[in-house]
């Protein structure tokens, strides 16, 4: 089987990409040229979350003006089109841009208006979901759900990402409760190896009821929450490109043993500016460490549909 040729006619759903990490090197430039500001260009060499961390944030100081935020939207969108990505569900990070004084609704307008352009012209349809900074306080996540109310109807649901470590779920279980109460479906980052990885993904699942687990992979060590996630569908988005720079090993063994016992695995590229891989070229990795079979590979891609949060009507086309 000509593995490549088969992984970019597969129709696409990615479920996990960061819209400040798709942030490549040629835009970043242009962008900091173009609004006169100095942004240190990332040097790579990451060797765990916080040192990516240590180097994306920095980096987004070059996106100021809404045209910026459109931009760099739009040529995300473009290379899922051209990788076969019919529908994209994509992080982005206000209190990174808020932080340093761009308004919220600069980011949303700029995200929002790439995302209507690409379902007309480029035919991938994409959502919006918004990413509490768990590093900050709840008081601040909440009041950046305030912000977003306004614009409902552009974001699906609310995450949480960032550095995991003394961060842990529940310092945010009243801003996911009024999220959810907000009509915002719900996921989490559940890092890679974090400390208190388990116990986070138990909070995550038992206690703020989220729909989605991001990352997740290490609950192969607890088969009571492994059972949990078959019993109630929910999907586990992982990244294995992105694995294998915070940690050293794509978790390709646990990724393949999880999607083998029933779990909803998705595939998807996380921070491809950074980490060097889209969707397809983390299909195609994981396949080649994981020794998939292309039936394994189809359901991958029928898992991120399933677990998509498109409109039953958009979802079950692709099933
Ligand atoms: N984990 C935590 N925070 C992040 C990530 C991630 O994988 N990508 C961008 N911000
Ligand atoms: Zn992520």
């Amino acid at each position: 089987m000509d593995l490549e040729r088969f992984v970019a006619d597969m129709p696409k759903a990615e479920l996990h990409v960061h819209l400040e990490g798709t942030l490549e090197r040629d835009l970043l430039i242009r962008l900091a040229e173009r609004n006169g500001v100095d942004v240190p260009l990332p040097e790579g060499g990451f060797t765990d979350l916080t040192s990516f961390l240590a180097q994306y944030y920095p980096a987004m100081r070059a996106l100021v003006t809404e045209q910026d935020f459109f931009d760099l939207a739009w040529g995300y969108l473009e290379r899922a089109a051209a990788q076969r990505v019919r529908h994209a569900e994509l992080f982005f990070d206000p209190q990174a841009h808020t932080g340093r004084g761009v308004p919220f609704p600069t980011v949303v307008a700029g995200y929002r208006r790439a995302i209507v352009r690409a379902e007309r012209e480029l035919g991938v349809h994409a959502d919006l979901i918004l990413c509490f900074l768990r590093d900050l306080s709840a008081e601040h996540a909440m009041s950046t759900l305030m912000e977003a109310l306004p614009y409902r109807d552009w974001i699906v649901g609310v995450g949480l990402d960032s550095d995991e470590r003394d961060n842990p779920p529940q310092k945010f279980a009243a801003v996911f409760a009024r999220a959810r109460a907000e009509g915002f479906l719900l996921t989490m980052h559940c890092d890679i190896d974090q400390p208190g990885s388990i116990e986070n993904i138990r909070t995550a699942l038992t206690e703020i009821e989220v729909d989605r687990v991001d990352h997740g992979t290490n609950v192969v060590e607890a088969p009571d929450l492994v059972d949990l996630l078959r019993e109630r569908g929910i999907g586990l988005t992982c990244c294995p490109i992105s694995n294998g720079f915070v940690t050293d090993d794509m978790k390709a063994t646990e990724i393949a043993s999880l999607l083998r016992s029933g779990v909803r695995v998705t595939v998807a590229s996380d921070d491809p500016a950074y980490f060097g891989g889209y969707v397809a070229e983390n299909l195609v990795a994981l396949t080649r460490a994981a020794g998939l079979t292309p039936d394994e590979l189809v359901q991958l891609q029928r898992n991120a549909f399933a677990v998509s949060w498109l409109a039953p009507f958009r979802r079950d086309a692709f099933l």
